[in-house]
């Protein structure tokens, strides 16, 4: 038996729903498609309105207008009871009290679910996740990487069709948080089961989704798999969020940059990205070295041209030679923020 249901490739329909706080639009309008199995993340800075459609989805936040369908069925007005999701919060939101098997149980006995399939469901989620015969230990006396695994185990005791995790890795040391992703990735590569991830951590979304929806300020910027995303951002927002990417504000610089490319329109900005910034003997901008950071396997430089500084990452064997200019390898015009 699976932790969680079998084929149950559920998809996700999202129609126009906002969420206000009084004035707030926390979230505006948003509409998005899930594929059934798809591990679908929700990227953007801190207060963009991430957990807030989470909980909405879960049932947490009553939205104001849209709706919202799972398997094309409608469970806008659901309590969380009723919807089938399991969330894993950022603070993993465990009962201190309880052992790690009261923890995971806890949902079923909500929902009275058959004291058996209590017991049978319980130690299949705990060995999933790799806590087998930890389930007598108060949760206290487990470290944070396995409270946050204790957190998962229980969302997936009650075999949802969608599971939703905020920012779950957030609370973990570097270190801990690597391995947890690749856990979390292989996971989800062996479960398949519908899951939509918040974070603000552009290398977590990028290594683990399918596909990613940029959000800023309540609303989506674009969506699309990571490669396309990174490839191909549309704005300045997601070219400069996803990747970081150099604005180039100075028309004369844009010029020498692209080699004279038209700008497509007046709304289009140039974006380069640090590491297609190279240094050339001549026929680029000319630029002034600010500092050089050391990183390892690559140096960024701060480079000063045309009124505004710019990073480029280069191998670490590169070096900079009196009178070099600095020339774009790929660029891409993007529109630029309102
Ligand atoms: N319960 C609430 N009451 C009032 N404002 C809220 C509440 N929850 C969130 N907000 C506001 O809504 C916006 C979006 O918040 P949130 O969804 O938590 O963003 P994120 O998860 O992307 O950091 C923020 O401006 C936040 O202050
Ligand atoms: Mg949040």
């Amino acid at each position: 038996m699976d932790a969680v249901n079998d084929g149950n490739k559920a998809s996700v329909q999202l129609n126009e729903v906002t969420k206000r706080f009084g004035d707030l639009v926390a979230v505006n309008s948003v509409s998005i498609e899930i594929q059934g199995g798809e591990f679908f993340s929700l990227l953007g800075p801190s207060g963009c309105g991430k957990t807030t459609l989470l909980r909405s989805i879960a049932g947490f936040e009553t939205i104001d207008s849209g709706s919202i369908s799972i398997n094309k069925e409608e469970i806008t007005h659901l309590s969380p009871q009723q919807r089938p999701t399991a969330m894993v919060f950022q603070n993993y939101a465990l009962f201190p009290t309880m052992t790690v098997e009261e923890n995971v149980s806890y949902g079923l006995q909500v929902k009275k679910v058959a004291k058996d399939q209590i017991r049978r469901r319980v130690s299949e989620s705990l060995e999933r996740v790799d806590l087998a015969g930890m389930g007598r230990k108060p949760v206290t006396q487990l470290s944070g990487g396995q409270q946050q695994r204790v957190a998962l185990a229980r969302a997936m005791a009650v075999r949802p069709n969608v599971l939703l995790f905020d920012e779950p890795l957030s609370n973990l040391d570097v270190a801990l948080r690597e391995q947890t992703r690749r856990e979390l990735k292989l996971l989800q590569d062996e479960l398949k089961v519908t899951s939509i991830y918040v974070t603000h951590d552009q290398q977590e979304a990028l290594a683990l989704s399918d596909r990613i929806a940029v959000m800023r300020s309540g609303a989506l910027q674009q969506v699309g798999t990571p490669e396309s995303l990174y490839r191909y951002p549309e704005t300045a927002f997601v070219a400069q969020f996803l990747g970081g990417s150099n604005i180039i504000k100075d028309e004369k610089v844009a010029h020498v940059l692209t080699r004279g490319e038209e700008r497509p329109s007046e709304k289009h900005v140039l974006s380069v990205r640090p590491e297609h910034l190279r240094f050339s003997g001549e026929g680029g901008v000319d630029m002034v070295v600010k500092s050089r950071l050391f990183l390892g396997t690559s140096v960024e430089w701060w480079l000063q041209a045309g009124g505004q500084t710019l990073r480029a990452w280069l191998p670490s064997e590169v070096e900079y030679g009196e009178g070099d200019t600095l020339i774009a390898t790929e660029f891409r015009w993007v529109l630029a923020d309102d």
